[in-house]
């Protein structure tokens, strides 16, 4: 057993979440893995946002189309990357990982919602004051967990191959 790879596999999208706020200290640890991750050219082309006023946390809810329930986390963290930087979709989906196995590993359940090529990601830029040469890629809404719902995973036999792909004829 490998502690990582232990919260890596317990992670699932949490969207229901206790009122206790979230301890200052992991969301700063989830921050600092989220700057850690790894980014083309080492730019690190990125903003990460941490919300916890209730309106402000309201009026992105009511922006998003699937992330209604934003307005009941305690929190939301959102990543906005550099759009100058060619490669910055990937360097900040590997920060918004980064940062939920991070709350993860802190008992902080969490949600990727959208923000990359939603109609809200300029209003959510604007709402939170974020300069005009970054875009919002992600949203994260985070809090303890007060339901979680397992989603079933391709099985491994299914999505891994080695050497050379062949087409399972059975
Ligand atoms: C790029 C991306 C965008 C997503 N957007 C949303 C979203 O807008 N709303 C939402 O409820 N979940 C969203 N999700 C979460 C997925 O629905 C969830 O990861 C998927 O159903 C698998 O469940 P699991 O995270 O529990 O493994 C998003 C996930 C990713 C990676």
């Amino acid at each position: 057993m490998n502690v990582v790879t232990t919260v890596i596999k317990s992670r699932h999208s949490v969207r229901k979440y206790k009122t206790d706020p979230v301890d200052e200290n992991a969301i700063k640890d989830a921050v600092e893995c989220a700057r850690h991750a790894p980014t083309a050219m080492n730019l690190q082309p990125w903003l990460f946002g941490v919300i916890q006023d209730k309106k402000v946390l309201e009026t992105i809810a009511q922006l998003t189309d699937h992330g209604t329930f934003i307005t009941d986390a305690p929190l939301c963290f959102a990543v906005f990357g550099e759009k100058q930087a060619k490669y910055y979709l990937e360097d900040c989906c590997a920060a918004t990982e980064n940062l939920i196995i991070a709350l993860q590993a802190h008992g902080i359940g969490s949600c990727w919602v959208a923000g990359d090529k939603k109609a809200y990601a300029e209003p959510v830029r604007k709402l939170l004051n974020v300069p005009d040469e970054y875009t919002l890629v992600s949203l994260v809404p985070a809090g303890i967990p007060a339901d979680i719902s397992i989603m079933k995973k391709k099985d491994l036999k299914f999505v891994e191959f080695k050497e050379s792909f062949k087409r399972d004829s059975s």
